[in-house]
């Protein structure tokens, strides 16, 4: 293994790499979270640690279509609070990665008093979500009478209030997580959560309302009143990377990146963005802690293979390329390229063909050809290579 140095600052702390695993299943106790930091990560967060625990409904987990996500229907953990400050937090720290305690309360009090409890109880930061897609449907469908309200989307004043009441409690780091229902106001979110006095801020969590149905039956694949869940996994990323970037464009705070995270090479997209650090949830869900290590050690391959020394080299190089298109009068290319096809690597498979919508694609002594007077330049074929052999370069 090379020698490349992953340690990664964030809110003040110092972290040995910047993979860490947000609020899911490998965050339900103590026990878990101690077991689950031999994998390497360099932080686990707890599940969302509420005033009330309650049963989820079930069943709470779906795989959506080509397993490119899942949808989930759990509410925070199942653990009563206190569990987490009398036992739950001191196991977890018993292990090899920092404690996060995500939490959340009804009201800003609530919640401070929650991250004072588990601040005393060990933890190393605090990390509050700002919004369910899932859970007030569900919350009121179990518990009629509690006639919960959830906020408007736009509504930063809750959070607001609960980053003040929190700061005031505690003196660990205090994150606010950003749900994918913020992704069309996502720097409207991050300045406030900047101007809340929050040390840091992680985008994003789960993506919907969003839905599953059996063809056989007709019923919706999860449990609850219409089988509604949140979408996590690969299909959010893209949606997620650019509400990073967003981010990274409006505020200075550290970023915690997650979402749809499967590879390293995933990993430092998200870096590439803006993030500091970079959460696995769902690939871990689905492969198993090894998936974690397999991210870390392929992270440093990857930065090596790219000649990058430091992390800090690449931090926010999206924008700077961003900020390069316009200074080299390159936002809105209209000219097109014509791909090349590397002949050595071409395996002739044709998946190319049928894709060009320009019949500028044939082939030829079994390698994959194009026609550069009918080739637009649109990059089908490149993206439909399951080989890359084909080299379409508009900006280096
Ligand atoms: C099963 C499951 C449970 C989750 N529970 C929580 C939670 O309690 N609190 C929270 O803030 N986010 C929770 N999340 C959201 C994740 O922390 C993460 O933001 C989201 O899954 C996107 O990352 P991913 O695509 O890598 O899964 C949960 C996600 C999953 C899949």
């Amino acid at each position: 293994m090379n020698n490349i140095d992953l340690t990664t600052k964030f809110c003040g702390l110092t972290l040995k790499n910047p993979i860490i695993i947000p609020a899911g299943i490998h965050g339900r106790s103590g026990k878990v979270i101690k077991e689950i930091s031999s994998s390497g990560v360099s932080a686990i967060c707890t599940k969302t640690i509420v005033p009330q625990s309650a049963p989820d409904v079930l069943p709470c987990f779906v795989e959506v279509p080509n397993k490119t996500g899942m949808l989930n229907s759990v509410f925070g953990s199942d653990k009563f609070s206190e569990y987490w400050f009398t036992e739950g937090i001191k196991e977890a720290k018993e292990g090899d990665a920092l404690v996060f305690a995500n939490l959340a309360g009804y009201y800003p009090e609530q919640a401070a008093d929650l991250a004072q409890k588990a601040e005393a109880a060990g933890a190393d930061l605090i990390i509050t979500p700002t919004h369910c897609p899932h859970m007030g449907e569900i919350l009121n469908a179990m518990f009629p009478d509690m006639n919960f309200q959830e906020a408007g989307l736009a509504d930063t004043a809750g959070m607001t209030a609960t980053v003040k009441a929190i700061k005031a409690a505690v003196k660990i780091p205090v994150v606010v997580k950003l749900s994918g229902s913020h992704n069309h106001i996502t720097p409207e979110w991050a300045k406030a959560v900047k101007e809340a006095g929050a040390d840091g801020i992680g985008v994003s969590d789960a993506f919907g309302p969003a839905l599953a149905i059996d063809t056989k039956t007709g019923q919706p694949m999860l449990g609850g009143p219409r089988g509604i869940g949140g979408l996590t996994g690969p299909a959010i990323m893209p949606l997620v990377l650019r509400m990073v970037l967003e981010t990274a464009m409006s505020i200075d705070l550290p970023i915690l990146g997650v979402g749809g995270v499967t590879s390293a090479n995933d990993a430092l997209q998200y870096i590439m963005a803006g993030a500091t650090l970079v959460g696995v949830v769902t690939a871990g869900h689905v492969d198993g802690p090894v998936r974690y290590t397999k991210i870390i050690d392929d992270l440093k391959i990857l930065l090596e293979r790219n000649n990058v020394s430091s992390l800090e080299d690449v931090r926010g190089l999206t924008i700077k390329r961003i900020q390069e298109r316009k200074e080299n009068d390159q936002v809105a290319v209209t000219q097109p390229i014509v791909p090349l096809i590397d002949i050595d690597i071409c395996t002739g498979c044709a998946k190319c063909i049928p894709v060009c919508a320009f019949d500028a694609m044939w082939m030829e002594n079994e390698k994959a050809n194009i026609n550069s007077e009918l080739c637009i330049g649109c990059g089908l074929c490149k993206s439909v290579c399951p080989f890359n052999a084909i080299i379409h370069e508009y900006y280096k």
